[in-house]
This record gives C-alpha cells, sequence and structure tokens, in this order.
C-alpha cells in the first residue's frame, strides 16, 4: 500500500451534496464492481448495461480495464503490487464517480479478493455491488479475443490470470452472471439491470432525504 506523502492537505466539502445530486439525476449512485477473468465478457457486459441506462435518461459511465492501461495507469504492470495499485487507483476514480452521483461500472479483472475488499471499505453501504462475471477458464481460452491466451500458453506473456496467475473467486457477490452457461449480451445486461431496479437505485425512494431535512 503507497502511503500519503503530501502533508498539509486538507479534506474540503462543497455545499452540493450526493442526495442534492441524485435528486437532480432521480435515481441514486452506485458503482457496479464486475470482476472476472480476462474474456469472461466483464466490459461487454458493462457497455450494453451503459446503453440500457443511458436509453433511459440514467448518467451511467464504464471504467474499461484495457484503456485506463493506456492513460491514468499506463506506469502499472501486471505484477500483484502493479495489479494491486491499479485497482487502488480505479477504486479512488470510481468513489469520486459515486459522489458526483452517477451509476459507474468498472471492468478490470481485479484478481485478488482483498483489493476488491479494500475498495468495497471506501465506500458505504450499499454503494459497492460486486458483480461476478462468471465463466470457466476453458469457455474464456477458447474465446480468446484478444490472443492472448494463447500467448500465456506459448510463454509469450508472463503473469497471465487464470493460466501463470491466480483469480480468487468472490466469496459473497451480490450478483453473479454465468456466461459460460448463457453468453447473450442483453440477457446478461438485462440481469444487471434488473438487479439495479429491484434494488431500488434506478429511482428515488424515501432514502434521500426531503427539501430542508437535516443532511
Ligand atoms: S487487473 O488484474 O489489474 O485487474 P486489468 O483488468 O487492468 O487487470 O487488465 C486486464 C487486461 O489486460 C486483460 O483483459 C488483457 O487484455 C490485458 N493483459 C495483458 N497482460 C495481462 C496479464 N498478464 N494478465 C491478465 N491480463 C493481461
Amino acid at each position: 500500500m503507497r502511503k500519503q506523502k503530501a502533508t498539509n492537505v486538507h479534506w474540503h466539502d462543497g455545499d452540493i451534496t450526493r442526495a442534492d445530486r441524485e435528486r437532480l439525476n432521480g435515481h441514486r449512485a452506485v458503482c457496479l464492481w464486475f470482476t472476472g477473468l480476462s474474456g469472461s465478457g466483464k466490459s461487454t457486459i458493462a457497455r450494453e448495461v451503459e446503453k440500457m441506462l443511458f436509453e433511459r435518461g440514467i448518467h451511467a459511465y464504464v471504467l474499461d480495464g484495457d484503456n485506463i492501461r493506456h492513460g491514468l495507469n499506463k506506469d502499472l504492470g501486471f505484477s500483484p503490487e502493479d495489479r494491486s495499485e491499479n485497482i487502488r487507483r480505479i477504486g479512488e476514480v470510481a468513489k469520486l464517480f459515486v459522489d458526483a452521483g452517477f451509476i459507474v461500472m468498472t471492468a478490470f479483472i481485479s484478481p485478488y479478493r482483498r483489493d476488491r475488499d479494500r475498495v468495497r471499505a471506501l465506500m458505504r453501504e450499499g454503494e459497492f455491488v460486486e458483480v461476478y462475471i462468471k465463466c470457466t477458464i476453458d469457455v474464456c481460452e477458447a474465446r480468446d479475443p484478444k490472443g492472448l491466451y494463447k500467448k500465456a500458453r506459448a510463454g509469450e506473456i508472463k503473469e497471465f490470470t487464470g493460466i501463470s496467475a491466480p483469480y480468487e473467486e468472490p466469496v459473497r457477490p451480490e450478483l453473479v452472471i454465468d456466461t459460460s452457461e448463457e453468453d447473450d449480451v442483453r440477457i446478461n445486461a438485462g440481469k444487471v439491470v434488473a438487479f439495479l431496479e429491484a434494488k431500488g437505485y434506478l429511482e428515488l425512494r424515501e432514502t434521500v432525504a426531503p427539501e430542508g431535512a437535516q443532511r
């Protein structure tokens, strides 16, 4: 874990609260943390959910593994330490998105339980939803959309998740989507949206304090 270097810095809250932002948006803010093997379908499902939510006027945004590694985290590789730092930074970014009132979806392998739990601990109860995109290694390897499993088997990529690096399954994820059983993207994305609906994330119930109430 990296230590804070800066001294003489102070946290500052603005006057606009999360509740204000949720009221403006008409829906709750939450982080959907997708986790699973490479090729399991995390990004594809997250993108489909993003589209479905957008069409309903919901502020949704996907933080995607490969994209973030081109920018914010381009200094990180795939050692256990770098993966932890990758997830820590994404967790902080996701928290900012939640604070801004978004439904943010993160699509990273995030292979270590401890790293995912640390992100969960950053957020409040109900703000972090772990979505396990479950898929057997055999099916992921057969799909091999980026040809990476082939390279990993040939020894051209070291520390490849599922082949030469570990993946720790979630213990109590809020939602499990098994894409080796069902690989229709719209059906799977529909399950995520149905979950959000059932849990009341897509509307404002009495969870938000009314006008003038104590914040
Ligand atoms: S994580 O383990 O730190 O969460 P992340 O989701 O950001 O990984 O990046 C995974 C993506 O990087 C994979 O989908 C794949 O395209 C690519 N990749 C390149 N090298 C590796 C590797 N050694 N292990 C896993 N994925 C890799």
